[in-house]
Order: structure tokens, then C-alpha cells, then sequence
């Protein structure tokens, strides 16, 4: 940064619509401000700066390019489908651009890699946009699964996430076009289901992965439908399944000895607009007792409020990262990386473990052991 204001100056590369919620959340996200926007024709960003009311001092370009040059651009937001990742995150980083990189992260691991290599030699700050883990919600949750004393050792995580796009969706959104989001229902919404699993897990990433059989594919061979099972040596187990074709969940449950926690939103908060995220836990000191006429008191409902959107909070964290590197003198943040990485390990055993005809993939030696 070049400048000696405390903002960090975004760009976006890619008029998608998920970069309408980001251009509120930058504006809205103290310490961040959106410069500039690029698209593949000058018409469209236009159109897109228009649509959203973006003020005049947003730079337009017709191009990628363009943003990445714009000395004044400190971070870019990249929401550009999955397989154009590794070409413009790279570029990016290698234009001293830090990267907020849209999920899923990559085609594979292989591409992940020469993403995070990049951030690393330009020491540029690099964070995917999984935003339910910036909701404070999650810390709260993380701290009743960590309480050994109510919740008790773990043992099981499930995780269903699926909407019913439509028809049309199905064969002509870009999500399950094999040669740009070729990782089909697995990336886009069997993402969250990896990264709620390993994020309960505390990032340990299971020593095998098993895909349940039952896949369905589009034409094109792009997966629809998916689902596995993750396996730890201590025996702890996780499932998932994800799919562009059932009713809409956002469902995620943890299993303890002593307790439990679920969920129904755990994406985006159902209440999100009148601020707070609930969850629910038990634990078997709330069985109930003689006399009682439940047989079991009911969960207990936990409301977590937050005083801004989750994007809005994933915004400010990357952007206090990005500052803390330009102004602080500081190193980048590695741990975003390094949970993209294992998510993305696992999106590709469940892939192999699918094109194998459902055989495990063992995780459990070289870089994917770490
Ligand atoms: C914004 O930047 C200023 C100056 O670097 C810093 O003191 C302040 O804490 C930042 N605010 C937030 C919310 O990060
Ligand atoms: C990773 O994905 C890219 C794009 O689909 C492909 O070209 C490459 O061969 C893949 N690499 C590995 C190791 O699978």
C-alpha cells in the first residue's frame, strides 16, 4: 500500500453474484473500500457498477488485467468460477495483490498449491470466502464442543447441505459446467460440509475418506449429488452429503459423549438480518428428573449475536490481516491457507474415492498427512 490512509482498497475481478453481497460487505466493513471492479467487457462491469449503485469513484475496467495493474488495488476478491482460480489468484499474488479467493478454492490440491506458493513468495495475505466461520456464532460453538465436561469427547459430525436449483440450473449454470465448476455439488456445497466437519474436528484431517455410493452426475459427468464418510484412527467419524437436487439444508450435527449441538443454518444464520445466529445443545445433565413431564428437557437454545453480517466480519478480518502485513511490518496469516488446503484435500479423496468405484483413499502419508 502505497498510501498512508488505513484502508485497504479492494478490486473485484468478476461481476458474479455472489460480488454484489461482497461490494456491500467491503463498504460496510470498516478499514475497507472498494476502488475497482473488472469484468470480460467494460459493458459489463459498467452494468454491474450501475445495478449495484456502486459509487462513481469505483474504477471500471473491461478486463481481469486492468484491476491487477491498478497500482491504487491492495486486495482483490476473486469470484470467478473454480477453474479460472489458479491463473488469476496466481497473477494476482504475483502482482503484489492479497488474495480473497472465492470457494471452492481450486480444481485440486496441485492448484491450491501453486496458489498458496504465490501468496507465499509475494507475502500477500490469502483467505477463501467460507464466511460462516466468522460469524461469532461459530467461536461459541467451538467452545461448547471444547467443553469436555458437558459435550464430552466426539464422535460424530453429520453435514447435509443441499438447495434444489431447477432444471435449467442443472444443465446450464455455470456450477456444473465441467470446465469451469467441474467440481460440480462437491465444490460448491460439499465445501461447507468438508470445512464444517474439519473445522469440528479442529483441523485434523481424517486418515481416510470413503465416498457413499449413489453419486449422480449431470451429462456432462459434473457431480450433482454426492456424499462420504471421513474416518479418524481414534475412531471419531464424520459424514456428509451435498447435493444440487433436494430441498434446501444447511444442517450440521456434533455428537459427544456427553452432548450434542445442531444445527439447521449453519451457512448463513436464518436470522441473520435481525442480528444473531442461534444453535442448539444438550447434554445428558439436562435429562430430566422425577416429577418432570418432559422425559427429556428439550435443547437449549443458544443466540449468538453479531453486531454486523458474516461477510461483513470475514471483510474486516481479511482487511485487518492485509493492514497488519502493509502497515504492521508483519508476515501474512498462514492458517486461512492451511485450512483451504485440507478442505480441498478432502474434496479430492471424496473425488477419487468416487472415480475408484468407492473405494477408501487413505490420507495418511506425505503433505496430506499434515
Ligand atoms: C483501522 O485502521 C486503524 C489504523 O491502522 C486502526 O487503528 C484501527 O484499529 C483499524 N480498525 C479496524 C476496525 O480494524
Ligand atoms: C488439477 O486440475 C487441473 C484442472 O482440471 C488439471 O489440469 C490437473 O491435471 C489436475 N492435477 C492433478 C494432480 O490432478
Amino acid at each position: 500500500m502505497a498510501n498512508d490512509q488505513t484502508t485497504v482498497r479492494f478490486g473485484i475481478i468478476g461481476c458474479a453474484q455472489i460480488a454484489i453481497k461482497l461490494c456491500k460487505a467491503i463498504s460496510r466493513a470498516p478499514n475497507a473500500t472498494l476502488v475497482a471492479i473488472g469484468s470480460r467487457s467494460v459493458e459489463k462491469a459498467s452494468k454491474f457498477a450501475g445495478d449495484n449503485g456502486l459509487p462513481e469513484t469505483v474504477r471500471v475496467y473491461g478486463s481481469y488485467e486492468e484491476v491487477l495493474e491498478d497500482g491504487e488495488v491492495d486486495a482483490v476478491y476473486v469470484p470467478l468460477p473454480t477453474a479460472l482460480h489458479v491463473k488469476w489468484a496466481v497473477m494476482a499474488a504475483e502482482k503484489r495483490k492479497h488474495v480473497l479467493l472465492e470457494k471452492p478454492v481450486a480444481m485440486n490440491v496441485s492448484e491450491i498449491d501453486r496458489i498458496l506458493e504465490a501468496c507465499e513468495a509475494n507475502g500477500v495475505q490469502f483467505m477463501d470466502g467460507t464466511m460462516w466461520m466468522h460469524h461469532p456464532r461459530t467461536q461459541k460453538m467451538k467452545e461448547v464442543l471444547s467443553d469436555t465436561q458437558r459435550f464430552g469427547q466426539l464422535q460424530l459430525v453429520h453435514s447435509c447441505v443441499a438447495y434444489n436449483p431447477g432444471p435449467q440450473f442443472l444443465t446450464h449454470n455455470i456450477r456444473v459446467k465441467p470446465e469451469l465448476d467441474g467440481l460440480g455439488a462437491l465444490g460448491d456445497v460439499g465445501w461447507y460440509c468438508i470445512r464444517a466437519i474439519l473445522w469440528a474436528v479442529d483441523f485434523q484431517l481424517p486418515t481416510s475418506v470413503l465416498a457413499l455410493p449413489g453419486t449422480v452426475h449431470n451429462d456432462a459427468g459434473v457431480i450433482l449429488s454426492c456424499g462420504a464418510s471421513l474416518h479418524w484412527a481414534d475412531g471419531r467419524l464424520a459424514t456428509f452429503h451435498c447435493s444440487f437436487l433436494s430441498y434446501l439444508s444447511f444442517d450440521l450435527t456434533a455428537l459427544g459423549t456427553k452432548g450434542c449441538l445442531r444445527l439447521h443454518d449453519f451457512i448463513v444464520p436464518f436470522d441473520e438480518n435481525f442480528g444473531y445466529g442461534s444453535f442448539w445443545e444438550a447434554s445428558q445433565v439436562d435429562f430430566a428428573k422425577q416429577g418432570d413431564k418432559r422425559w427429556c428437557s428439550e435443547p437449549n437454545q443458544h443466540k449468538v449475536e453479531s453486531e454486523e453480517a458474516q461477510e461483513v466480519l470475514m471483510v474486516a478480518e481479511f482487511s485487518r490481516l492485509v493492514e497488519a502485513v502493509e502497515r504492521g511490518g508483519g508476515k501474512p496469516e498462514k492458517s486461512w491457507g492451511v485450512v483451504s488446503r485440507k478442505t480441498q484435500v478432502v474434496v479430492d479423496a471424496v473425488r477419487e474415492s468416487i472415480e475408484r468405484g468407492y473405494k477408501t483413499v487413505e490420507l495418511i502419508t506425505g503433505k496430506s498427512a499434515s
